[in-house]
């Protein structure tokens, strides 16, 4: 059987950096980006739209078993269009992270979507970015990253993020949103959010972009993966 190409998983909380770092990682070998947080939000998204409760499995399924969602590469982000519309915007909203973590917990609705994230591994490699990517859909992968942060500067990170988008948005109810999913997502029954036991584990905390860019980088070529 011809080797599969390579895949690097970065899973963590969010505001640990991990979307930047995956696009850099992506930028500098030239491989793929897998952004699988996107399809849960995509799939909350269209459930909040079509008034489907976010626990209803037998609604949720179809919802992500037939996404029409198409990526298109912008400078430094992906542009998301959802039956032709520009979503990119839209699903970035703290009310869609909400919802897509409460979808995630629906075992069926994970497993909908393993096979469109499998597909994503194409030559020359891929770069994943999830909460399980190291543990259930690339548990293969030969460098696995786990980012961490406290939830205070994971909070500030992120209002940061939004303000500079021009979203209306309080840090106070940051910090609580992010507390509540990551206890929803660090202790639900399917696929919950933990380490590979093969994972590096990086506390991105006190490090800015570029220097956990270079850690990363520096053992991607340890790995001989570049
Ligand atoms: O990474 P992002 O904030 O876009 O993810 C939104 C939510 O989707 C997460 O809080 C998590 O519940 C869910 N998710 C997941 N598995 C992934 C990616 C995201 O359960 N691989």
């Amino acid at each position: 059987m011809a080797a599969q190409p390579p895949v690097i998983t970065v899973d963590g909380p969010s505001g640990t950096g991990k979307g930047t770092l995956c696009l850099r990682l992506a930028a500098q070998l030239g491989w793929h980006f897998l952004d699988s947080g996107v399809l849960y939000r995509l799939v909350g998204f269209l459930a909040l739209k079509r008034g489907v409760v976010l626990d209803d499995a037998v609604a949720l399924v179809p919802l992500a078993a037939a996404l029409p969602v198409e990526f298109r590469p912008l400078a430094d982000d992906l542009e998301i269009r959802l039956e032709h519309e520009d979503v990119t915007r839209a699903v970035r909203t703290e009310q869609i992270g909400d919802a897509a973590s409460r979808v995630a917990a629906c075992p069926p609705v994970r497993e909908a979507l393993l096979a469109r994230q499998r597909a994503m591994r194409r030559a020359p490699g891929l770069v994943a970015d999830g909460r399980d990517m190291g543990t259930v859909v690339f548990a293969d992968a030969p460098l696995k990253i786990f980012l961490t942060a406290s939830a205070e500067t994971r909070a500030e990170r992120r209002y940061k993020q939004l303000k500079g988008k021009g979203n209306d948005v309080s840090l106070t109810a940051l910090l609580e949103d992010i507390r509540a999913r990551d206890e929803r997502d660090a202790t639900r029954a399917i696929a919950p959010l933990v380490p590979a036991p093969d994972a590096e584990i990086l506390d991105t905390t006190l490090l800015g972009i570029a220097e956990v860019t270079d850690r990363v980088m520096h053992l991607v070529r340890e790995r001989g993966l570049a």
